[in-house]
């Protein structure tokens, strides 16, 4: 396959962890073109250089008025759940905070209670879905966290839903155990014996299965504490997996500063992070994975320092956060409006940070994030006559078509027929 006459190819170049004046490179040719043999990128460069790739099958297609980005990549997602959380509308409007309808049973436990009562193939039906929309809306891989089965049964439910989608869609999904993301309600009264749970049987059992690569912590103010996270978070580094950090969403409790000291590989939403924080996760080259829509949905009134993070050398990610109850969103393009409007970001800041720095926040920075000899074939094609554009006009799904490995599986905005 060829894409040429490329108006606006963003290559995203360069298989590291982007940070400061770097992130406003976005690699981009323009009149470029990119060939593909099979499932990886064999060849980009401008102008006519594409005809000595060409042969007789190839598939031709015209990138005239076109933006091409590498797949975009959601790297924290928590996209596997059941039930909706539209209730809490009102009750937000109301001025309830976030972890008062939780601390009253709601929020994340109720989404809890419904994912439970779900089969399996309930929860693979209705994730697959999502993701179906998030293909449609340019995302070509995604992570994706347990944390609403929080008990051992329901928590391998949600990683075996992560482990079928991987193989049942188009889309990479990585997978991440977050048991630790809320205290279940059985356990109320004995929070330690739920870490205990956590670290003695759920976190071996996984590691021993390959069920996920990645564990992950909802370390806030009301939820789990920095010491209780450091506990569970030290377990996986034993257990052979890799950690993040939900850190310091809304309340600045030392959650940067935890991530940077376990050598996280990312830590993520960072709202109230403090400056000490930002400062180590800097020297550690800590990913910020921020969630802007998250900020705004929350009604926080206040976005992630990003512009501050850049400064301090963090590599900047950006993603959804898609959930029930605080970023009901599966488009990446949504993340770019609140990336750009809400924290001042670049749209090459923001590209690089939903691509490669993305990539490096799951460690799949050598094989996808950029357009490259030798990457995997993931691109995205819009509807965009260049990069500035598309961050300009909001509000639509700006995609054209997605080619996946190598093969198209979205046209024309639609999801081919028989991908699967
Ligand atoms: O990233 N902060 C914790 N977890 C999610 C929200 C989950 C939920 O409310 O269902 C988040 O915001
Ligand atoms: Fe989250």
């Amino acid at each position: 396959m060829i894409i040429k006459n490329i108006d606006c190819l963003v290559t995203c170049k360069g298989s590291y962890k982007k940070t400061k004046d770097d992130l406003k490179d976005a690699g981009i040719i323009e009149n470029g073109y990119v060939a593909l043999e099979e499932d990886k990128i064999k060849a980009v460069g401008c102008g006519d250089g594409y005809r000595s790739y060409m042969s007789s099958q190839d598939v031709i297609i015209d990138g005239k008025g076109k933006t091409v980005t590498p797949g975009l990549i959601d790297c924290h997602t928590h996209v596997v759940y059941a039930g909706s959380r539209e209730n809490e509308l009102p009750l937000k409007l109301n001025n309830v905070s976030y972890i008062d309808i939780l601390k009253s049973g709601g929020g994340i436990l109720s989404t809890v209670r419904k994912t439970r009562e779900a089969s399996i193939e309930e929860l693979i039906d209705k994730s697959r879905k999502r993701v179906d929309l998030m293909l449609m809306h340019g995302t070509t891989t995604i992570e994706s966290k347990s944390g609403y089965g929080l008990n051992f049964d329901d928590e391998i439910k949600m990683l075996q839903v992560n482990k079928s989608l991987n193989e049942l869609h188009p889309i990479d999904v990585v997978s991440t155990y977050l048991g630790a993301h809320a205290v279940p309600e059985e356990y109320k009264n004995k929070r330690d014996d739920y870490i205990n749970l956590i670290i003695n049987q759920i976190i071996p059992y996984i590691s021993k299965n390959s069920l996920a690569e990645f564990v992950d912590c909802f370390c806030e103010e009301g939820v789990f504490t920095v010491e209780e996270s450091k506990k569970i978070l030290q377990a996986a580094l034993n257990n052979n997996l890799q950690v993040k950090l939900h850190a310091d969403e809304i309340e600045a409790i030392g959650g940067a500063e935890l991530a940077a000291e376990l050598n996280a590989v990312s830590a993520e939403h960072l709202v109230g992070a403090s400056t000490e924080g930002i400062k180590a996760m800097a020297k550690k080259k800590v990913v910020a994975a921020l969630l802007p829509a998250t900020s705004f949905y929350l009604m926080l009134n206040k976005f992630a320092n990003a512009r501050a993070m850049i400064e301090a050398g963090v590599p900047i990610a950006l993603a959804t956060d898609c959930n029930p109850g605080t970023s009901p969103t599966e488009s990446l393009q949504t993340i770019m409006t609140f990336a750009c409007f809400g924290m001042k970001l670049l749209p090459e800041e923001i590209i690089n940070a939903m691509t490669i720095n993305a990539a490096c926040a799951i460690n799949r920075e050598k094989q996808i994030g950029s357009i490259e000899t030798g990457k995997k074939a993931d691109i995205t094609i819009f509807n965009s006559k260049n990069l500035n554009y598309l961050v300009y006009h909001f509000g639509i799904n700006a995609v054209q078509s997605v080619i996946k490995n190598g093969k198209l599986v979205v046209e024309n905005g639609n999801i081919v027929k028989g991908i699967d």
